[in-house]
C-alpha cells in the first residue's frame, strides 16, 4: 500500500468513516479520471494528483458526502448531479421509483413530484417510461435549477415543466393547475428537535428544507395529504415517503383526507418507507 493511501486510511478512520478504503478509490478515482474497480493501493499520483487527492480529502475530513464532493451521485440507473443546493438522493428512495414504475401503464399519462430536490425520483421515472410527463415542484428555486440541469443531461426537458411553489401555500393546487394520474413525493420528514442529532454529513450538508418536517416530523405530509385529493384524478395513486417509523400515522392522515390505502412497502431493511395511497374512482 502507498504511503499516502495508507495516511488518507488512518485519518478517515480516525473521524469514523465507515468504509476508508472505497471512499478514497472514489476520490481517487475522481482524480485519476478512471473507474474506481480499477484503483488499487499501490497507485502513485504525480505532484498535480496529489495535489488535488488532497483538497478532496480535506473536504471529506470536514465530513462533506462524497458526492457532494464529487458534485454527482448514481440514483436508480442514472448519475445526478448535485449540490449544497439538493438533498443527496438516498437508496431507500429508489422504492418509490420501483413502485410507481410497476403502477403506470405506458400510456400518456401524467405525474407529479412533490418537493424534486435533484430530480431524481421523476426523472428516473420518465427515463424508464417514453411517453409519461411530469411536473417537478420544489420551494427552492436553487434545487429546481439542479433538477433542471438534470433533466436536460438526461433529455427529458420536453416532458418536464418545474414549478416554484410552496405547498402550504393556499394557491398551491391553482398554481400547480392540473389533475395527475399519480403524484410522488419524498418530503422532509425529520422533527425539527432531531435535526442537531443528525450525522454532520446530512445536518451540514442537505439543505434545512429537505430535513425539516416540522415539530413532529408530518406537517409535509398533512399539507400533502389535504391538497393531494385536489391534484388527482379519480382512481390516481400518491406515493409518500416514510421515514423510520411513520408509516402508519402517514396511513391516517391520508386516510382522513379521502384517500385509500393501496399498500405500504417496506426497504431492504425492512422498514416500511413506501406508502402507497389512492383517490377512489368516483
Ligand atoms: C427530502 S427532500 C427530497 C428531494 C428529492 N425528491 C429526493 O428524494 O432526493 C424534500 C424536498 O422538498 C422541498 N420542500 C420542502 N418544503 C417544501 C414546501 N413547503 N413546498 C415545496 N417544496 C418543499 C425541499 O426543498 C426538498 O427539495
Amino acid at each position: 500500500m502507498s504511503y499516502f493511501f495508507n495516511q488518507a486510511m488512518q485519518k478517515l478512520i480516525s473521524i469514523g468513516i465507515e468504509n476508508p478504503r472505497l471512499e478514497i478509490r472514489l476520490l481517487l478515482a475522481a482524480v485519476l479520471r478512471c473507474s474506481p474497480s480499477s484503483i488499487f493501493s499501490d497507485v502513485v499520483l504525480t505532484s498535480e494528483q496529489k495535489k488535488l487527492f488532497d483538497s478532496l480529502l480535506a473536504q471529506r475530513l470536514q465530513r462533506k458526502p462524497i458526492d457532494k464532493i464529487l458534485k454527482h451521485r448514481e440514483f436508480y440507473k442514472a448519475d445526478f448531479m448535485v449540490d449544497e443546493n439538493v438533498l443527496s438522493p438516498r437508496a431507500d428512495t429508489e422504492i418509490l421509483v420501483e413502485e410507481a414504475l410497476r403502477l403506470l401503464p405506458n400510456g400518456n399519462v401524467n405525474i407529479l413530484d412533490l418537493g424534486t430536490g435533484s430530480g431524481c425520483i421523476i426523472e428516473s421515472v420518465l427515463l424508464e417510461k417514453d411517453k409519461i410527463s411530469g411536473v417537478a415542484v420544489d420551494i427552492s428555486e436553487r434545487s429546481l435549477i439542479v433538477a433542471q440541469k438534470n433533466a436536460d443531461a438526461l433529455n427529458l426537458n420536453s416532458r418536464l415543466n418545474f414549478i416554484r411553489a410552496d405547498w402550504f401555500d393556499d394557491k398551491i393546487v391553482k398554481i400547480i393547475g392540473q389533475e395527475f394520474d399519480m403524484i410522488i413525493s419524498n418530503p422532509p420528514y425529520i422533527p425539527t428537535g432531531d435535526i442537531a442529532k443528525l450525522m454532520p454529513e446530512v445536518k451540514n450538508y442537505d439543505p434545512l428544507a429537505a430535513l425539516d418536517g416540522g415539530n413532529d416530523g408530518y406537517d409535509s405530509y398533512k399539507r400533502i395529504a389535504k391538497i393531494a385529493p385536489h391534484l388527482l384524478k379519480y382512481g390516481g395513486h400518491l406515493l409518500l415517503e416514510a421515514g423510520c417509523g411513520q408509516a402508519q400515522k402517514i396511513v391516517d392522515i391520508c386516510t382522513a383526507c379521502g384517500l385509500i390505502h393501496h399498500k405500504t412497502v417496506a426497504d431492504l431493511n425492512g422498514i416500511a418507507r413506501c406508502v402507497i395511497m389512492q383517490k377512489p374512482s368516483h
